[in-house]
C-alpha cells in the first residue's frame, strides 16, 4: 500500500507542454508522480476537441486536469466530463497572469473573488468522483501581508470541501509582466506557504516554484504534505526516473534508455498511424538525454523539420542510434 500523500510529488500544469504526450513519457519515467494537463479551458473541453486534450494512452489513475474559466456552470460540465474520462483530479487554475486569462476574468486575478472561487469549486464538485483541488498564487500586484494567502485558503477551506491546495509561493504581477516574467521576478516566500501548513494542518498543502533538486523536494517535503515541478522537469525529464526510489521507497528498476526508446517508438507508430505529427510527439523527449554525449546528435535528429514532415517513427531509431554511436566512439 502507498503510505505516502496523493500530492508527494507533482508534475506543474505547463501550457504547451504538458500534454498527453509528455504524460506519456513521465509515466514511464515514474509511476507515482502526479500528473497535471496543461490548462484546458472549460469551453475548450465542452465544446472542442476532447480527444486530443483527454486521451491518455496510460491509465489515468493518477493524473489531473487543468481547467481555465470563471463560469461555475461550464466548470461543472468540464469536471464531468473528466471524471468520466477516468481522471482522478480536477484542478482550477487561479494562477495564471497572462493578459489574456485576465481578459477573459479567469486565472490569478479570481484571487480577488474568493466568493466566486468558492461557487466554481463547488460546480466543479458536484460530480463526485473526482477530487477538486486549486493552484493559486500567494498574493497578486503588491500583496505583501500573508495574510491574503492565509484569507484566501481558510475562505475556500470553509466554504468549499476542498483539501488540496497548490500554492506557487510567489505573487502574480498582473499589470507590466509577460507571463514567464512572472514566473521569475516575483520574490518566492516559501516560508508563507510553510506557514498554510502550520495554520492550516489538515490540509493537503502542495508547494511550486522555483524547486528543481532531489535535495531541495526533501526540504520541502518536511514542511508540506507535496512538491511540484515545472520548469526543472521540463529541462532534465530524467530527475522523475529517481523519485519511485528515493521518495516512495520502491524498488523496481528503472527504464534503460534502450527500454525507453522502444517504448516511444511503438507509442509514435500507433499514434502517426492516426495521423498525430511526429514533431508534437517527441518534442518532450528532446530534453530526455540532457548531461549525456552525443545528446546534440539527438535532438538535432528529432528537430530536423523536413524529416520530421515524414513523419516516420524509424527517425526516433536513428536519432538514439546516432547518439548512442558516437557516444561508442569517444569511450
Ligand atoms: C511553459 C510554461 C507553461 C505554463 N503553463 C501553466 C498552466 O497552463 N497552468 C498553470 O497553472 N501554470 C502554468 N505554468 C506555471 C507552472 O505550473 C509553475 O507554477 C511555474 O512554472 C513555477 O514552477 P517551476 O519554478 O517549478 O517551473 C507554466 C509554466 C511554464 C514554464
Amino acid at each position: 500500500m502507498n503510505v505516502y500523500s496523493t500530492h508527494r510529488l507533482c508534475t506543474a500544469p505547463m501550457l504547451d507542454w504538458t500534454d498527453r504526450h509528455f504524460r506519456f513519457m513521465a509515466r514511464l519515467l515514474c509511476q507515482n508522480v502526479r500528473l497535471y494537463s496543461e490548462m484546458i479551458h472549460a469551453n475548450a473541453l465542452i465544446f472542442g476537441n476532447r480527444q486530443a486534450f483527454l486521451a491518455d494512452s496510460d491509465t489515468t489513475h493518477n493524473t489531473a486536469i487543468q481547467l481555465g474559466g470563471s463560469e461555475p456552470d461550464a466548470l461543472a460540465k468540464a469536471s464531468q466530463i473528466i471524471a468520466d474520462a477516468g481522471f482522478v483530479e480536477v484542478n482550477l487554475n487561479c494562477g495564471c497572469p497572462s493578459p489574456r486569462v485576465q481578459k477573459g476574468s479567469f486565472g490569478a486575478c479570481l484571487m480577488r473573488s474568493v466568493d466566486l472561487v468558492a461557487d466554481c469549486l463547488n460546480a466543479m464538485m458536484q460530480q463526485g468522483q473526482a477530487e477538486v483541488t486549486v493552484k493559486h498564487r500567494i498574493g497578486i500586484d503588491d500583496d505583501e501581508d500573508y495574510s491574503v494567502v492565509c484569507d484566501f485558503v481558510g475562505a475556500l477551506s470553509h466554504k468549499t470541501p476542498c483539501r488540496t491546495f497548490i500554492i506557487h509561493a510567489r505573487n502574480a504581477w498582473l499589470h507590466g509582466l509577460s507571463p514567464k516574467e512572472n514566473r521569475d521576478i516575483p520574490p518566492l516566500k516559501y516560508d508563507f506557504v510553510y506557514r498554510i501548513k502550520q495554520d492550516f494542518p489538515d490540509l493537503n498543502i502542495v508547494i511550486n516554484g522555483g524547486i528543481a533538486h532531489n535535495e531541495e523536494i526533501s526540504q520541502h517535503l518536511q514542511h508540506t504534505d507535496g512538491v511540484m515541478l515545472g520548469r526543472g522537469i521540463y529541462h532534465q525529464p530524467m530527475l522523475m526516473q529517481t523519485w519511485d526510489k528515493t521518495f516512495f521507497n520502491q524498488t523496481h528498476s528503472a527504464l534503460t534508455d534502450d527500454d525507453l526508446i522502444n517504448r516511444l517508438y511503438q507509442y509514435a507508430v500507433q499514434e502517426t498511424a492516426q495521423k498525430t505529427p511526429l514533431r508534437n510527439i517527441v518534442k518532450q523527449w528532446l530534453g530526455l538525454f540532457y548531461g549525456q554525449n552525443g545528446v546534440r546528435l539527438w535532438r538535432q535528429t528529432l528537430s530536423d523539420s523536413t524529416q520530421l514532415a515524414k513523419n516516420n517513427p524509424e527517425l526516433i531509431l536513428l536519432a538514439f542510434d546516432k547518439m548512442k554511436s558516437f557516444q561508442v566512439a569517444v569511450e
